[in-house]
C-alpha cells in the first residue's frame, strides 16, 4: 500500500468554536494508482490531503504514507518526510513570476544543495515529461495556466517522490486546459509509477483516475471506478452523480431561504447561485452522457 488512512479525525478549534473536518476517516491507495478525491465544499479534502503530505497534523488515528507512519513523526522528520516522499501541487500554480519555467523546476534542487550539472540535466527532463521544451525560458505571465500547472507539476517531481498530491489542480482553468493538465498527471502515474491523489470538482477530471472516493462529512461515502473500468462502474457513478445533483438542488434552496430572509446580499446570491447552477449542469451533461435522463 502507498497510503493507509485509519479512524483520521482531525478538529480545528477557532477561539470556543470547534470545527470537526475529518470524523473517523479510512482509506488505503495501492502502489501506483491514481485516486480522484471529491466531495462538497468543506467536507475535509484538502484537510485529509494536508495531513497525509505532512502539512497539517491529526487530531487522532494513523496515516501511513508507504513505510513511514506520518502521524507519529516528530516535527523535524515531518519536514523530510516531506522533501523526500511528496511532490505538492495546488490549485493556484506557486510558481515565483519572476523565475523562468526552467528555473521554477530547478529552485527545489538548489534548496536541496543539487550539484548544477545534475540539476540542469535533471530540469531537461521534467520540462520534457510535461511537454514545455519550446517553453523553457518563458516566465509564468508568459505561459498558459495550463502551462503554468505543468511547470508546477514539473516543480513537483524534481525529488523524485514516490506520492504527487493534487488539491483541484485544474481548479482554475477551462476544460481543454484543464483535460491537458490531467493528461500529463495520468502520463507521470502511468509512466513514471507515481501514486497520485488528486481533489477535484469536476467529473470529468475526476474520471481519468483508477478510482474515484467521494468524501462527504469528514468520512469517505462510496468508493467507485470510473466507467469503463469495471461493470458495475456506471451505474454506481450515476448514483453518485443523482447524489451530488440533488445535494446541490437543496443548497440552492437554501441559499433562496437565506437570500429572502435578508442573510446575504444580491450580488452573494447571483454570484453564489451561478456557481452551483453551473456545476450542477456539468453533472447533469456527465449524467446525459452515461445514457441517464435525470
Ligand atoms: N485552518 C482551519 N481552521 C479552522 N477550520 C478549518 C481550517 N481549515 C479548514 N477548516 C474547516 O474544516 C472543514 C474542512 O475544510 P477543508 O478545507 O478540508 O474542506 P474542502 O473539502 O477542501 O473544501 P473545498 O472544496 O471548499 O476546498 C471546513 O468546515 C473548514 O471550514
Ligand atoms: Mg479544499
Amino acid at each position: 500500500m502507498a497510503v493507509v488512512v485509519k479512524d483520521l479525525v482531525k478538529i480545528y478549534t477557532l477561539g470556543s468554536v470547534e470545527v470537526q473536518a475529518l470524523r473517523g476517516l479510512n482509506m488505503t491507495v495501492e502502489k501506483g494508482e491514481m485516486v480522484s478525491l471529491i466531495g462538497p465544499s468543506g467536507s475535509g479534502k484538502t484537510t485529509l490531503l494536508n495531513i497525509i503530505g505532512g502539512l497539517d497534523r491529526a487530531s487522532a488515528g494513523y496515516v501511513k504514507v508507504f513505510e513511514t507512519e506520518v502521524t507519529k513523526l516528530s516535527p523535524a522528520e515531518l519536514v523530510e518526510f516531506r522533501r523526500t516522499t511528496v511532490g505538492h501541487v495546488f490549485q493556484t500554480m506557486n510558481l515565483i513570476p519572476t523565475l523562468t519555467a526552467a528555473e521554477n523546476v530547478e529552485l527545489p534542487m538548489v534548496a536541496l544543495g543539487v550539484p548544477k550539472a545534475e540539476r540542469r540535466k535533471r530540469i531537461e527532463e521534467l520540462i520534457d515529461v510535461v511537454g514545455l521544451r519550446d517553453r523553457m525560458g518563458h516566465k509564468p505571465g508568459e505561459l498558459s495556466g495550463g502551462e503554468q500547472q505543468r511547470v508546477a507539476l514539473a516543480a513537483a517531481l524534481t525529488n523524485d517522490p514516490p506520492l504527487i498530491l493534487a488539491d483541484e489542480p485544474t481548479g482554475e482553468l477551462d476544460t481543454v486546459n484543464a483535460r491537458i493538465v490531467v493528461d500529463y498527471l495520468s502520463k507521470v502515474n502511468r509512466e513514471l509509477g507515481k501514486t497520485i491523489i488528486m481533489v477535484t470538482h469536476d467529473p470529468a477530471v475526476a474520471r481519468a483516475a483508477d478510482r474515484i472516493l467521494r468524501i462527504q462529512d469528514g468520512v469517505i461515502k462510496t468508493d467507485v471506478a470510473p466507467v469503463g473500468a469495471e461493470v458495475a462502474g456506471p451505474a454506481v457513478y450515476a448514483e453518485m452523480l443523482k447524489g451530488r445533483i440533488a445535494e446541490i438542488d437543496a443548497q440552492l434552496a437554501k441559499l433562496d431561504e437565506d437570500f429572502r430572509g435578508g442573510r446575504m446580499t444580491g450580488d452573494e446570491y447571483v454570484e453564489r447561485q451561478t456557481r452551483l447552477k453551473q456545476t450542477r449542469s456539468v453533472l447533469q451533461e456527465e449524467l446525459h452522457r452515461l445514457g441517464v435522463v435525470h
